[in-house]
């Protein structure tokens, strides 16, 4: 495990020209011993053990941060840290919101230090309780050219940050390793934001976040927004103060990090009805936004969705765009194994994707189940509930 004395001999000349060698090397976990031995010929066993750890950490980072291979961390930090894309997509919500001098509380290795201090002309302060991490944020702002004052602090004392306007808060949603769900029980927990009094406050929380431990927020005139990245749902951000506004919205972000929002309208969701010719399963962001109706409207669709309970919608037509992806239905039917086995079979489909929603068939009993022979046109089988009734889609490719 990394400590402070030991973060400092890896950040120096000889542990950056290790962590350069290993970056090379094959890091496989099979590979564990023989690399520990080759580097416990020149080095103590903990300094070759958190060289091989943080040159791993690196290789994983490498999905959430550009210069990845520059970066210190530890195992948790890194879990912890906001990627760049999310990072940057709320950052420009402070810029665009006109902040110019920003506050990062339990700002940790500085995943979000890094991209509030990427603004031109922002100015940053990260506050953190924990002094190792603050060091390896140092090192980290360092290796992207940034700066920002990096201030070790208890949140739960008074802030020692006068005339700062703007905060963004990033709890830790984890205790003893285990992710926990309520707001309550963050670290520190959400009710903190009541002692501060920021103009604009932007905090992370956990996209599955309960909404009903949001409202004293949100009757105050917060808002939330969920954010997906890839179409993953990443977070959900309450947003207070200058830069919050009533309701859920969605924000979604391509890989590159661009993306585009979806706000409220208070657009009732479309009504119940049998599946047409297309499928549409709406981003996860909004989803969880509740936008179906505001989707079917952006998309100048008249919509219809399968089930009262269920976020799946279909259409007569096919329209591409970031807010859902499309699949072509070629038959539907309440669900039945031998039916739908009779009905793959006269399509010639000899494989099929399972996906699912609000049904309890696992997949690859279902696959098992329905013994195709690997031969023939590929399908997509989509189990869901169609009206109240369990029921069953087959669908083609995305596209075709
Ligand atoms: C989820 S992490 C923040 C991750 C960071 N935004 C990033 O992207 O790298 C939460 C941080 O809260 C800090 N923390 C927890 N309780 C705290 C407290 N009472 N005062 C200050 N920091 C605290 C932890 O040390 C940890 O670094």
């Amino acid at each position: 495990m990394v400590d402070i004395s030991l973060f400092g001999w890896l950040a120096g000349p000889d542990g950056r020209a290790l962590l350069a060698r290993l970056a090379a090397a094959d890091l496989r976990e099979s590979n564990t011993l023989a690399l520990l031995t080759d580097l416990r010929r020149d080095l103590p066993p903990d300094v070759a053990g958190a060289a091989l750890t943080l040159a791993r950490l690196r290789q994983r980072a490498a999905d959430k941060f550009s210069r990845a291979d520059a970066l210190f961390f530890t195992p948790d930090a890194l879990e912890q840290a906001s990627g760049e894309a999310v990072s940057g997509w709320r950052a420009r919500r402070f810029a665009a919101g006109g902040c110019t001098r920003i506050a990062d509380l339990a700002c940790s290795v500085g995943g979000d230090t890094l991209a509030l201090a990427g603004l031109p002309g922002v100015s940053v302060v990260g506050l953190d309780r924990d002094a190792l991490r603050l060091h390896l944020a140092r090192a980290n702002l360092a290796a992207y050219g940034r700066g920002a004052d990096l201030v070790q602090a208890d949140l739960r004392d008074p802030l020692p940050l006068a005339g700062v306007p703007a905060a963004f808060f990033d709890p830790a949603r984890r205790e003893a390793g285990r992710r926990v769900f309520s707001v309550h029980d963050y670290t520190p927990p959400l009710a903190v934001i009541e002692r501060w009094h920021f103009r604009a406050l932007g905090v992370k929380l956990s996209p599955g976040v309960n909404l009903d431990e949001l409202e004293p927020y949100t009757r105050a005139g917060a808002g939330v927004e969920f954010i997906s990245h890839d179409g993953d749902l990443k977070e959900a951000v309450l947003w207070a103060g200058d830069l919050g506004f009533g309701g859920r919205w969605a924000s979604v972000l391509a890989g590159d990090g661009s993306g585009a929002t979806l706000l409220p309208q208070n657009i009732p969701a479309p009504p119940v009805d049998r599946p047409r010719a297309y499928l549409y399963e709406p981003d996860p962001a909004v989803i969880r936004a509740g936008l179906l109706g505001e989707l079917a409207a952006e998309l100048e669709l008249a919509m219809a969705r399968l089930d009262e309970s269920i976020a799946y919608l279909t259409a007569d037509e096919a329209i591409p765009s970031r807010w859902a992806r499309v699949w072509p239905v070629l038959d539907w039917m309440p669900f039945q194994l031998k039916r739908l086995r009779a009905a793959l079979r006269a399509r010639g489909v000899g494989r099929v994707t399972v996906k699912k929603r609000g049904s309890a068939i696992a997949p690859e009993e279902l696959i098992r189940r329905l013994k195709l022979d690997g031969d023939g046109a590929a399908a997509v089988v989509v189990l869901t509930r169609i009206a109240g009734q369990p029921g069953v889609l087959i669908c083609g490719e995305p596209g075709t």
